[in-house]
């Protein structure tokens, strides 16, 4: 059975770290990625981490003769499915974008799979379609209830494959529903890079920590949390990379392991207050990073911690990694993505027409 992945969206800063992950342990990772949030120079550095050469095709996956000629070229096996719009604010901006770009994306995606026969797929899910969950931790028997476009596209995704599952008996799905992913690769060669203004408390703190922002914004401080800040459940995106091995190693163990379309929360089961993280970001740049206690953002939920049992029971995974670890892995790279920017060669000086 082929161990050559296809990822689309391999570019990114999840799928930077999945390819990494499966290089090393043996798999052959090839990339699609359009490069609209990513940039090609990721692939150089994963083959520095690695020592193995990526295959990559610079290219959209909802352009579906261009999946299948990849599929055939690289005898592909299985499909990670990264590739996608993910902001929460830009969604309920711009729900048509997102639908047009996240569902037609994986329509595209799936039906060159069908018409290729490859038929293990693991989707990149969000703990988002859960929602304000009324019970925490989370478990994947949670009801889900989205609260924006951009989750309503994970959902509506996970249910297209419930339905392309039932439909082609050979084909086969992991959907994982992340918690909050961040840090960096421990090189600090590949992490996360956000285009424009970020989203995510992380980016946030990066951007107070160098001084590009005066203070990180707290958003509500009223909160039913130990300190009153919103209640997050971080996981080391080298964790979440890991899961995503660990679902594709299964799969491919044979069927029967999982269900036919397995929903999976990869998660630490343990939250941490936006306080805490201040505090331990603190702990790894070495200096108080500056806040501002502000209103509640409009959405935010008080609490969301996954219950990664599933995870533990199914695919013999769990977490390592604490938040010490995630904000250091994040400074260093940070750091070192400076130290890159400052090297690039300046762009030449064209002349002025
Ligand atoms: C975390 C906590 C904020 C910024 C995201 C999105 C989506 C999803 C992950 C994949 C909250 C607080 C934040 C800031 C702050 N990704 N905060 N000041 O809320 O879980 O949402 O989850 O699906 O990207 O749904 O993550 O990082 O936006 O916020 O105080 O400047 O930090 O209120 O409590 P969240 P987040």
């Amino acid at each position: 059975m082929s161990d050559s992945v296809l990822l689309a969206g391999g570019a990114g800063y999840i799928g930077s770290h999945v390819v990494t992950a499966l290089a090393s342990a043996g798999w052959r990772p090839v990339i699609l990625d359009n490069f609209d949030n990513s940039e090609p120079e990721v692939v150089e550095r994963i083959e520095e981490i690695t020592g193995c050469r990526v295959p990559l095709i610079e290219g959209d996956v909802r352009d579906r003769a261009l999946v299948e000629r990849a599929l055939r070229r690289h005898r592909i096996g299985a499909v990670v499915h990264l590739a996608g719009r993910k902001s929460v604010n830009e969604s309920a901006e711009d729900p048509l974008l997102y639908f047009a770009e996240n569902l037609s994306g994986a329509v595209s995606l799936m039906t060159a799979m069908r018409n290729c026969g490859v038929s293990r797929l693991v989707f990149s899910s969000s703990a988002t379609v859960y929602g304000a969950a009324e019970t925490l931790p989370v478990d994947e028997t949670a009801p889900t209830r989205v609260t924006s476009p951009y989750g309503r596209t994970k959902l509506m995704i996970e249910e297209m494959i419930d339905d392309c599952v039932a439909a082609v008996p050979e084909f086969s799905a992991v959907s994982l529903r992340y918690f909050n992913p961040v840090g960096a690769h421990r090189s600090g060669l590949i992490g996360e890079v956000p285009r424009g203004l970020p989203n995510n408390l992380f980016p946030y703190v990066v951007r107070a920590a160098t001084g590009e922002l005066p203070f990180v914004r707290v958003f509500g401080n009223d909160y039913p949390t130990p300190d009153g800040t919103g209640l997050r459940d971080y996981i080391h995106v080298e964790d979440l990379a890991r899961g995503h091995v660990a679902a594709l190693r299964v799969q491919r163990e044979g069927p029967g392991l999982l269900a036919r379309h397995q929903r999976i929360n990869l998660g630490t089961g343990r939250g941490h207050t936006v306080l805490e993280v201040l505090d331990a970001f603190g702990r790894a740049c070495g200096f108080r990073i500056p806040r501002r206690i502000v209103g509640r953002r409009p959405g935010d939920v008080a609490a969301s911690v996954a219950d990664p049992g599933l995870a533990q029971r199914l695919l013999g995974w769990q977490a390592r990694h604490g938040l010490d670890e995630m904000c250091e892995s994040q400074w260093i790279f940070q750091q070192r993505h400076a130290e890159r920017l400052e090297r690039a060669p300046a762009l030449p000086h064209l002349p002025v027409p």
